[in-house]
């Protein structure tokens, strides 16, 4: 194995959007180990009531938890010179994300830009703010929560795709940057897991995901969280999941153009035709 390192799962972790589905089944898991946890959404009275179920769990375990938005960048500037004034960041999991599916042309900006500054510049800046003592402790882990999107194209989500493209290369360059050092960098590109992600970014057409590719968010977490504890770079929880993304890294990008084009093309005419509900 190239990496043998671990990330320290035993010390202080934070959990950006941990008040639902993957980043809430992450903190669950990583309850089992952590010394400290740092919940961050903002949903306060979900991150509370996490935070007793899981001091429940483990007196010894020390839980914060951080109500803010991620799209304020002030706010998130912020958080991150609270968190290092507060002690040491081991391991810092940057989950927090949101989607929105629509065609780019008819897209709402606010949407748009609000979802970039979770997804993409809340991202880098919490990163560019914790990676640093990481570094020069020679200590330290990020796991960025990506998506098979990441890895992949999709019409009607196109912003949504760039964004976990965006985090996807960034995650990739950074781990080669670290590789000579004890900071373990991995993502996590899951498929479809059912949690509150739809209802966020909606779904206009009322497509289906088939059900034998989604996952639970728990099963998402625990594969998550095995494949960095082995420092892999890329994890596609879900074994089929990992089939179809091999299958797709390994695919000439015309086949995807030819294969989703009519996907685009019918979702515009539904669309043109006033029956995009
Ligand atoms: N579900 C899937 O099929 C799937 C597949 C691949 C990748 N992913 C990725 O997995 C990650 C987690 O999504 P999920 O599926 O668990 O969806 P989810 O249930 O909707 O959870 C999203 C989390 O992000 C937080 N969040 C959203 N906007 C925020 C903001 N402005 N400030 C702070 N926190 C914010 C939410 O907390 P608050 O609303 O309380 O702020 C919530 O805790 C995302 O990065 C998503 O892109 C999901």
């Amino acid at each position: 194995m190239l990496r043998p390192m671990q990330p320290p799962l035993d010390g202080t972790i934070v959990v950006t959007g941990a008040s639902s589905g993957i980043g809430r089944a992450l903190a669950r898991e990583l309850a089992k180990t952590a010394r400290r946890i740092v919940l961050v959404a903002r949903r306060k009275e979900r991150l509370d009531a996490l935070a007793d179920e899981l001091r429940g769990v483990r007196s010894e375990l020390v839980v914060d938890v951080e109500a803010v938005d991620l799209a304020d960048l002030e706010a998130t500037d912020a958080l991150a010179t609270r968190l290092l004034d507060s002690g040491d960041i081991d391991v810092l999991i940057n989950n927090a994300g949101l989607g929105d599916v629509a065609l780019y042309d008819q897209s709402d900006w606010s949407r748009i830009a609000r979802m970039n500054r979770v997804n993409v510049d809340a991202l880098m800046l919490l990163t560019h703010r914790l990676l640093p003592p990481m570094v020069a402790r020679d200590r330290g882990g990020l796991l960025n929560v990506s998506s098979g999107f990441g890895l992949s194209v999709m019409p009607v989500m196109a912003a949504y795709v760039g964004s976990k493209h965006y985090v996807t290369a960034f995650t990739e360059s950074l781990r080669i940057e670290l590789a000579k050092t004890n900071v373990v960098v991995s993502q996590v590109c899951p498929g479809p897991v059912a949690t509150e992600f739809e209802e966020v970014a909606g779904n206009p057409f009322g497509m289906s995901v088939p059900a034998a590719v989604t996952i639970t968010p728990e099963h998402c977490a625990r594969s998550a969280i095995a494949g960095f504890r082995r420092g892999k770079a890329i994890i596609v929880p879900g074994a089929l999941m990992a089939v179809v993304t091999a299958f797709g890294r390994m695919t000439p990008r015309w086949v995807f153009r030819a294969a989703y084009r009519p996907i685009g093309a019918f979702t515009r005419k539904r669309l043109a035709a006033g029956s995009g509900s």
